[in-house]
């Protein structure tokens, strides 16, 4: 059977960083609340001309410079903060992008799960013509209110993956665990630009979603819990993740570590919650930081509040450090710009009515831009960087 996976992937972030210790000064509360309470440092946070499509974008192209578009017939475009009920965010990262016409692009939504529901298809479409190679963009810009307990846990990013016959990276595995359960922990109204969260309850209800899943992917002849050689969790906040392999220890009997997943913590921890990039940011970070990885198996859990989850697994392939990323994502995230807690009030609170005309301000330095809104559309444009390709 041909083996299929992620064969390269590929992280993106904002121009602007908050820093959590900034937040929690100003909020009276210890800054340790943030820092170990919650796992999190930084925030990144998009400026008016970036958003999901931007970043989107941006972690895409190097996957393109590097392999090219030959047999790239399908993009899947994963998001819980969409730019429009009806067209897929796709289908603008296309344009900018210059991909084929002869493609189909669609959008995958369920939460912070949706990247994962993509991954899978394009594991199916690949699996059908191996020649295929499937671009998966997972983008999220992840806001609650002002002042809310969910403040601290914001952030954005995406992350790109090519998923491919004969990965490079990671081949996942054939079996999968799976859970659904119609509960509130956390949504967001069609007409709120933040999210609606019952913390306490969303926190059991990830929690329970693991063990479903868990019980689901054993009950489907899975590996043994002794056979997994590391984990990588959705990371709405670093800790979370911990308390997420506790959980597993203690449902399964078996001793697991937090060794087993630290490597996957350094990118979240500055990017705060990237909603459906997280645990490939998550999986990105594994892969960059942790050099015993060759032929090891990760398991890797995704949770979608609503709720939904899936465990599944992933063989490392040899050479995985050759596609390393490490330099550049690590130069990105530290060559954000640091923005002022009142800049930061005025970003967030920041609507634009599709029906005025508006011109964003020229403010990013990523590859591309939201340029604005005109004739009640989105429009976006490459900046002289995004022109010039560089190769990466
Ligand atoms: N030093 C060190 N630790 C401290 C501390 C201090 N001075 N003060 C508090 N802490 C610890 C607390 O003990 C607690 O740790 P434990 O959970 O391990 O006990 C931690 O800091 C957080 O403290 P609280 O529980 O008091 O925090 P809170 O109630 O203010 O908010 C939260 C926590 C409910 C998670 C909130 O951040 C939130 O609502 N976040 C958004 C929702 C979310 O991320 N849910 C996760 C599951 S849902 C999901 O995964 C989907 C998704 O992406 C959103």
């Amino acid at each position: 059977m041909t083996s299929i996976g992620i064969h390269d992937l590929a992280l993106a972030t904002t121009h602007h960083v908050v820093d959590l210790a900034e937040l929690a000064e100003d909020a009276g509360v210890d800054p340790a609340k943030y820092h170990i309470g919650l796992g999190q440092d930084r925030m990144s946070v998009p400026t008016a001309d970036e958003d999901i499509v931007t970043m989107g974008a941006e972690a895409a192209l190097p996957l393109l410079q590097r392999h090219g578009t030959d047999g790239i017939r399908t993009l899947l475009f994963a998001t819980e903060s969409g730019v429009d009920q009806s067209k897929s965010a796709g289908l603008f990262v296309h344009e900018l992008l210059g991909l084929p016409r002869t493609m189909r692009v669609v959008e995958f939504k369920q939460a912070c799960y949706g990247a994962t529901a993509a991954l899978q298809s394009a594991l199916g479409f690949v699996a059908r013509n191996p020649q295929e190679r499937v671009l998966v963009i997972s983008s999220d810009v992840a806001r609650y209110e002002l002042g809310s307990a969910g403040e601290p846990t914001q952030g954005a990013g995406a992350v790109a993956m090519l998923v491919a016959a004969d990965p490079a990276l990671l081949e996942i595995e054939p079996v999968s665990g799976v859970a659904a359960r119609d509960v509130d922990d956390f949504w967001r109204p069609n007409d709120s630009t933040t999210a609606v969260v019952d913390g306490r309850l969303s926190l059991t209800a990830y929690l329970g979603a693991l063990t479903t899943a868990w019980d689901d992917f054993t009950a489907a002849g899975g590996v043994g819990i002794e056979q997994i050689d590391r984990f990588c969790f959705h990371q709405p906040f670093t800790k979370m993740a911990r308390k997420a392999l506790t959980g597993l220890a203690q449902h399964t009997g078996a001793t697991l570590t937090d060794e087993l997943q630290e490597a996957t913590f350094a990118y979240n921890r500055e990017l705060g919650n990237t909603y459906t990039a997280s645990l490939y940011a998550g999986l990105a970070s594994l892969l960059d930081h942790d050099d015993d990885l060759a032929g090891r198996r990760i398991g890797l859990f995704s949770y979608g509040s609503g709720a939904v989850g899936e465990f599944f697994t992933g063989l490392v392939r040899p050479g995985y450090q050759q596609l390393r990323r490490r330099e550049s994502t690590e130069a990105q995230i530290a060559g954000r710009v640091r923005l002022g807690l009142p800049a930061y009030r005025e970003l967030h609170g920041a609507e634009h009515p599709s029906d005025t005309d508006w011109e964003a301000p020229s403010v990013t330095e990523g590859a591309f831009r939201f340029a604005g809104i005109r004739d009640r559309a989105r429009r976006y444009e490459a900046t002289p960087v995004g022109t010039a390709q560089p190769p990466v």
